[in-house]
């Protein structure tokens, strides 16, 4: 039997990456799999997003493992869409008992060159975003009265600064402050709220932010490597997602308020 037999997790950011690799993990353990992405670009970050192809495979994957998959496309800072992704997901299986607020952007630029724009759509989708599948899930979840788990992907970045990387710190940073006040009002209905704080991971951000820092990926890479303690240049999607799934699972039922670092020792240095 699976860790997470009968569960639902609605998992934001879900197409590729890290949420690709929580949903399919997590249906591997046996939970369905509400899947939302955004399926398009924005103006802001200046590399693509997922397209509709990347969810579907998602999908496909989750339903390799014998689970049902939902796919939504819905863009995090949309209040409406969200409020109707989550009815949908309720509509669909019937109650929620994860949520990963995973979808996010990253872009480089020094503070004082970073346009209004770019602040703005850094903040809405890292922290607006997280903040309104909160806010849609939570009801429903409080309704259940069978307790749940809430995780959400912060970074390194949220637990110190970056040069070129302000704006994504302040997301990442406030991402914790949301964690911590939530994680207070939601202890006593047995809902647990944790952070995850990755390293750079082997993902479609990270050539993304080459590009934005018009530097070679490699070149990033290399300059990431130095940072980590252990010897690797990037760790995988699926490290994030083990780390996620015991955070998730009766195993950590009493862990909550909790900062995990899946980094490589990158914050012993
Ligand atoms: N890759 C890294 O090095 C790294 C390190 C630490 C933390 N993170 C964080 O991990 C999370 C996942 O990133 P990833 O590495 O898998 O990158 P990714 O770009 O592969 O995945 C992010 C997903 O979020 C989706 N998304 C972006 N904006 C959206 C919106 N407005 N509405 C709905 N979906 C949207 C994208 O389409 C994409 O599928 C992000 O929050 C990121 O900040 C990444």
């Amino acid at each position: 039997m699976g860790k997470l037999e009968g569960k639902v997790a609605f998992i934001t950011g879900a197409a590729r990456g890290q949420g690709r690799a929580h949903a399919v993990l997590m249906a591997r353990e046996g939970a369905d799999i509400a899947a939302l992405d955004i399926c398009h670009d924005l103006p802001y970050p200046r590399y693509p997003l997922a397209i509709r192809g990347d969810l579907e495979e998602t999908a496909s994957q989750v339903r390799a493992h014998g689970r049902q998959a939902l796919e939504l496309v819905a863009d995090v800072r949309d209040s409406a869409a969200m409020a109707d992704a989550v009815a949908k997901t309720i509509a669909a299986f019937g109650h929620i008992d994860i949520l990963i607020c995973n979808a996010g952007i990253a872009d480089m630029a020094l503070t004082w060159d970073i346009t209004e724009e770019w602040w703005d759509i850094m903040l809405d989708v890292n922290l607006k975003g997280y903040w309104l599948a909160v806010k849609y899930v939570v009801p429903y979840m409080l309704a259940q009265g069978t307790g749940g788990s809430i995780l959400m992907t912060s970074s390194v970045a949220g637990l110190r600064g970056e040069p070129g990387m302000a704006h994504y710190c302040a997301s990442k940073w406030g991402v914790v402050g949301l964690a911590h006040s939530l994680a207070q009002e939601l202890a006593p209905h047995h809902i647990t709220v944790n952070t995850l704080h990755p390293t750079a991971v082997n993902t479609d951000i990270i050539p993304g932010m080459a590009q934005a820092a018009e530097m070679a990926t490699e070149d990033l890479v290399e300059f990431i490597r130095h940072g980590n303690a252990l010897p690797v240049k990037l760790i995988e999607a699926e490290d994030v997602a083990n780390a996620g799934l015991w955070l998730v699972s009766e195993e950590a039922r009493y862990v909550t308020g909790q900062k995990l670092t899946i980094d490589a020792g990158r914050m012993l240095k």
